[in-house]
């Protein structure tokens, strides 16, 4: 290949490269496969290699991380990274507020309000729009270079794209990592025995702060920018909103939770706001920011010590406290894994009192070098179950180990450790009581057949009255049976009966999902129920088939077909459809009148909730997915959409707003 053969080639696997990577990181809808995409970039790595001349900055071959460095070099930043003040209640943002509208003399202040992300500051120099170096924040003058590390995280532009790109660019922002991508990661090291991260900060910072570069880019990092330093081009920025604006623009990613406040009541119900959907968030943050919109109020406000004066952060109570671990017990799931929990010794986390906190499994508790006794710091986040994050030792005194039982605590089966499993399970299958209890709750929780007030202390109460023994007796409950237990009234049990009369009228994919099939979810569910349509064909489905279907592999193959092999699970199936439970056949195929279509739902509904809309549409033929993309027909928003409806405007997707959406449904039927 001659020089001027290898140029033209690099051009166009850049240009492919970069068009697919927009399809997967931007939009989510990769339209080739992995190893395809690996093919490509494995060409340009080997020519640029052989002509490394060829090699520049933006290449994204620059993006999958480079030998070790032996030090992270230190960086000072053009403008210092200034830190913030805090405000702890309402009367410390009302003074700052007040401060401010008397040093400006107005009545006044309109801000600009955003999430503080919880993760580790980092500065981004852009020069004619390419990205230059990237340095933490350090002590605010002088950080670490983290350059190779930062050119991994796919959301940031190696060349700022857009209109008007500044001369030089000091892009300010946090990296962060997900609930999500959390729970993965140390998922992965758990399984590879590499280092478990006590929460997503410090999964965070030890990812970016990686001497090798190939590591970090195995890193679910995320980054938002929330301000500039040093600043030099043509656009007047004269307001942070505008700020954030152009940094969009500029293909950099914002938070979609920022917003221009008008006064200080708006900020306080800003904070209210934001702190009741906080566990929603995909990410941590540990409190909201407000600035002073406009840039000239800011000057003329300046700054105090090292913050400036016309920014605060209002702060949420820490998701980390401390507390006694008074003991250990063992809790058996549906499948029989028995998983440590600790009870503590009662503690409010976020405004939640939190009284017991897994331990994961005996490999974590080696780990951790947890013993009974001990102080420990407890972490409640997003929706995932509170957890043990580690062992005060400085408190140890008092204390004693915990030892793995040997015969499952409930039913006296044995516990057998399987080879490569962190888990010990108990082989007592449908005569362990604990695993037919679990059973029964997951049976009647809310995605499943959703029998609204059957939960945990009533089913164990049914199941220790002999009442019921598995999922098929629900349906046998008389009014007269429940009336008579304790803690429930006549009115209670009535209810209770016409939610199990309910419950009977179901879909095929919520009754799959409701059996509790061994790694068969939500999703696996749907597509067995849409590929199978009745449970006589599933039942008589080899692993062959099933594997064929996506998302299923061999394990979950096994599963599905072990499980329908089994005379007591067929039994209890009979059961289930002679005491009624029904489902519309998808004989209704004419109904199909959204089939092809793809959804996006964005924002709270008022009139129905997600699931609910989710399922009628997916009952008319339409695909539901998470994400906006070119490929999406229609997103639906209801309140605070967010940025999968600015998403869809800019690709110029149609958007129907609750109330059209609903006569689009409406109309459907009538079809
Ligand atoms: S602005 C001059 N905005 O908080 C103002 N900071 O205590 C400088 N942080 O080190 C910061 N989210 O890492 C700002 N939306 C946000 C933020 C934010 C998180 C962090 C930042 C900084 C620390 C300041």
């Amino acid at each position: 290949m001659t020089l001027e053969q290898a140029q033209k080639r690099v051009d166009s696997l850049r240009k492919l490269i970069n068009q697919h990577n927009y399809q997967y990181y931007a939009l989510d809808d990769p339209t080739i496969s992995d190893a395809e995409y690996d093919k490509l970039l494995r060409e340009l790595i080997d020519i640029e290699n052989e002509f490394p001349e060829l090699i520049v900055p933006d290449s994204p071959t620059q993006r999958v991380g480079i030998s070790p460095v032996s030090e992270l070099k230190e960086v000072i930043h053009i403008k210092p990274m200034l830190s913030l003040a805090n405000a702890f209640n309402e009367d410390e943002l009302l003074a700052f507020n007040k401060r401010i509208k008397d040093k400006l003399l107005v009545d006044s202040i309109l801000f600009s309000g955003e999430t503080k992300f919880d993760g580790l500051a980092v500065n981004i120099l852009y020069e004619q729009g390419l990205l230059i170096s990237a340095a933490t924040r350090g002590d605010g003058y002088v950080g670490e270079d983290v350059t190779h590390n930062i050119k991994t995280i796919h959301q940031i532009p190696l060349r700022l794209g857009g209109d008007d790109i500044p001369d030089l660019l000091e892009v300010r922002g946090e990296v962060v990592i997900t609930h999500k991508g959390f729970e993965t990661l140390n998922e992965n090291q758990r399984k590879l025995g590499g280092k478990v991260f006590a929460n997503p900060r410090n999964a965070a910072a030890g990812s970016l702060r990686q001497l090798d570069s190939r590591i970090t880019a195995q890193r679910p990092l995320s980054f938002f920018a929330y301000g500039i330093g040093d600043y030099k081009g043509n656009v007047v920025l004269n307001s942070h909103a505008n700020i954030l604006k152009r940094l969009q623009q500029w293909g950099l990613p914002v938070s979609s939770e920022a917003r221009q406040l008008d006064g200080v009541e708006a900020c306080i119900d800003y904070y209210n706001e934001i702190g009741e959907r906080r566990s929603q968030l995909a990410h941590d943050i540990d409190g909201v920011v407000f600035k002073v919109d406009d840039i000239s109020q800011q000057h003329n406000l300046g700054f105090v010590s090292r913050a400036p004066r016309w920014a605060i952060a209002y702060k949420y109570p820490p998701l980390e406290e401390m507390t006694q671990l008074l003991d250990i017990e063992i809790q058996v799931g549906r499948t029989g894994a028995l998983t440590p929990v600790a009870r503590l010794s009662p503690v409010s986390v976020g405004g939640v009192t939190i009284t017991n906190a897994t331990l994961h499994n005996i490999d974590e508790i080696i780990r951790k070098d947890v013993k009974i006794g001990d102080w420990v710091f407890v972490r409640r986040a997003g929706d995932v179950i509170p957890e043990v994050v580690s062992v005060i030792k400085e408190k140890r005194s008092n204390v004693s180990e915990f030892v793995m039982p040997e015969v499952c605590p409930v039913c006296g089966a044995d516990v057998l450790r399987q080879p490569g499993e962190a888990v010990y399970r108990c082989m007592g299958g449908i005569s362990c009581v604990a695993q037919n209890i679990q059973a029964i709750i997951h049976f009647a929780s809310r995605k499943a057949m959703n029998i609204d007030g059957l939960g945990e202390k009533l089913i164990m109460q049914l199941t220790e009255l002999g009442l019921i023994s598995t999922v098929a007796d629900l349906y046998s409950l008389t009014d007269k049976q429940l009336s008579e237990l304790d803690r429930m009234g006549s009115k209670s049990a009535s209810n209770l009966i016409s939610a199990l009369n309910k419950s009977k009228s179901t879909t095929l994919e919520r009754f799959i999902y409701a059996l509790g099939i061994r790694d068969v979810g939500e999703a696996t569910a749907r597509t067995l129920a849409r590929h199978y349509k009745t449970i006589e064909s599933i039942e008589k489905a080899t692993t062959d088939e099933l594997e064929m279907l996506n998302d299923i592999g061999p394990v979950v193959a096994a599963n599905i077909h072990t499980f329908f092999k089994q005379e007591h699970n067929l039994d209890i199936i009979q059961r289930l459809l002679l005491a009624g439970i029904k489902w519309e056949s998808k004989a209704a195929e004419t109904s199909q009148v959204f089939a092809g279509l793809s959804f996006v739902l964005t924002g709270s509904l008022q009139k129905m909730t997600r699931d609910e809309a989710t399922e009628k549409l997916i009952a008319l033929g339409a695909k539901v997915t998470g994400s906006v993309s070119s490929k999406t027909n229609y997103v639906v928003f209801g309140e605070d959409p967010g940025s999968k409806y600015e998403k869809a405007m800019k690709l110029g997707i149609e958007t129907l707003d609750e109330e059209s959406f609903m006569e689009k449904i409406n109309l459907s039927n009538t079809l």
